[in-house]
């Protein structure tokens, strides 16, 4: 699908962004190994948390949607830590490394064999971060040329380990902590900058027993986990397009209700406001141990910077969208530290710079950086998503500040997280 996109004068509006995906995915596996019916509000609406959905119901654990008072509700039927079934065929992924990486936790404590993969770019991700410790745990799990998806899965005995994340990575932290529910004995892990605690904060909240410290998490295996109603906080990597997407189209004032405010997802507007954003928060209110409020964001001059150490990896999904503010920043963005980039749905290093290129905006990378010096034009062009969602949704913000209508090939790609993204730029953007 092409999309094209016009420039627009201004940006105005109260939208609504979906459920959080790293929330989303969290409440779906965990209410299926809980006792009972969950009721899960605001679920993503994004085709990665489908395949999590599809993934579980392959493991026997039915789910339906239903409108209640016009809000839609997810409810899981959870059949317990030991309820999983073996699945008839390979378990489809799909585009998703959250799904693959935190169910193979899951899969490897199982009474079966499963098998587990997705497209092709999943196909091509990193998948010995999590193997390495499942391993350990006394996992077995076979795998292409040894690291990569369709990972095959045999179920085994597990036994806790005291485990230090090379890399901070969240989706790791989660499939050990998973994997730490049935294990005999107390699992801890390690990591060297706080990374989102979705699962950890989840796992609290339906009963399981886990101690959180920062940087420091604790999980006893085998206590059961109960049903619960829960509400998905609207997903501030998916507010952030449009947040850029006000603070540089020149007459912009934008409201979005309900967005996830969790400490450890916050470093973006932190990041935006440091380099002068006109961001505000109010409503906010705690559920289920998340915090939620509304953003209110203006038309700012924004000053640029440098994202580096522990930082980047805090933003490491907005960086594709952080990068379009840079090109039009009065002093250019550098980011550091951003090896991660390259193994994300694409190589963002190399599919941003192609972008920008095409745009006529300079941009310098290295392996793990990239920088792009600011108060530059966007060229109208014509833009490819190479199937990432987060580079089609960046450039399309871009187009909305270029000198003429730009084509996003490959758009369709936003519905991985997003799928109501154009209809919602067209809704604000004029
Ligand atoms: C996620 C963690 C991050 C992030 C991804 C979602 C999660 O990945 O980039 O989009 O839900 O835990 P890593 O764990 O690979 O850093």
């Amino acid at each position: 699908m092409t999309v094209h996109i016009s420039p627009a004068r201004t940006l105005h509006g109260v939208v609504q962004v979906p459920g959080d995906k790293s929330i989303s995915h969290r409440y779906a596996m965990l209410a299926s190994l809980a006792e009972g019916d969950s009721r899960i509000y605001n679920y993503s609406t994004g085709a990665d948390c489908h395949s999590t959905l599809a993934c579980m119901e392959q493991l026997g654990i039915t789910h339906e949607s239903r409108e209640e008072n016009g809000r839609r509700v997810l409810i899981v039927h959870g059949k317990g830590l030991r309820g999983l079934e073996e699945p008839k065929q390979m378990l489809d992924a799909g585009n998703s490394g959250s799904t693959i990486r935190m169910l193979s936790g899951i899969l490897s404590a199982q009474p079966f064999t499963a098998r587990i993969g997705g497209d092709a770019s999943l196909s091509k991700r990193p998948m010995k971060r999590i193997i390495t410790p499942l391993c350990q745990m006394g996992a077995r799990i076979e795998a292409v040329e040894d690291q990569y998806p369709p990972l095959l899965i045999h179920g085994s005995r597990l036994h806790a380990i005291d485990y230090e994340l090379p890399v901070a990575s969240a989706q790791v932290k989660s499939c050990i902590l998973l994997a730490g529910l049935y294990a005999a004995g107390e699992t801890t892990v390690r990591e060297p900058v706080q990374t989102r605690d979705h699962t950890e904060i989840a796992l609290r909240e339906l009963g399981a027993d886990i101690t959180i410290e920062p940087r420091l998490v604790r999980i006893r295996g085998g206590s059961p986990l109960s049903a619960k109603t829960l509400v998905v906080p609207g997903d501030l990597s998916s507010a952030a397009f449009l947040i850029v997407a006000a603070l540089i189209v020149r007459d912009a004032d934008l409201l979005i209700p309900n967005v996830g405010l969790n400490p450890t997802r916050t470093a973006l507007l932190d990041i935006l406001r440091g380099m002068g954003a006109n961001i505000q928060l109010t409503h906010i209110e705690e559920i289920n141990g998340e915090l939620f409020g509304t953003l209110r964001v203006r038309s700012s001059r924004i000053r640029g910077g440098v994202i580096e150490n522990g930082a980047t990896a805090s933003v490491i999904d907005e960086i594709p969208v952080l990068s379009i503010l840079g090109a039009v920043s009065e002093e250019g963005l550098l980011v550091r530290d951003a090896a991660e980039l390259r193994v994300k749905e694409t190589d963002r290093i190399e599919t941003i710079s192609e972008n920008l290129r095409k745009m006529g905006i300079e941009v310098n990378t290295s392996a793990d950086s990239i920088q792009i010096p600011g108060k530059q034009r966007f060229r109208a062009a014509e833009i490819d998503s190479y199937g990432d969602h987060r580079i089609a949704m960046a450039f399309s913000i871009a187009a909305l500040v270029a000198d003429g209508e730009c084509a996003i090939h490959g758009a369709s790609a936003a519905s991985v997280s997003f799928p109501e993204f154009y209809s919602t730029l067209a809704q604000i953007a004029h």
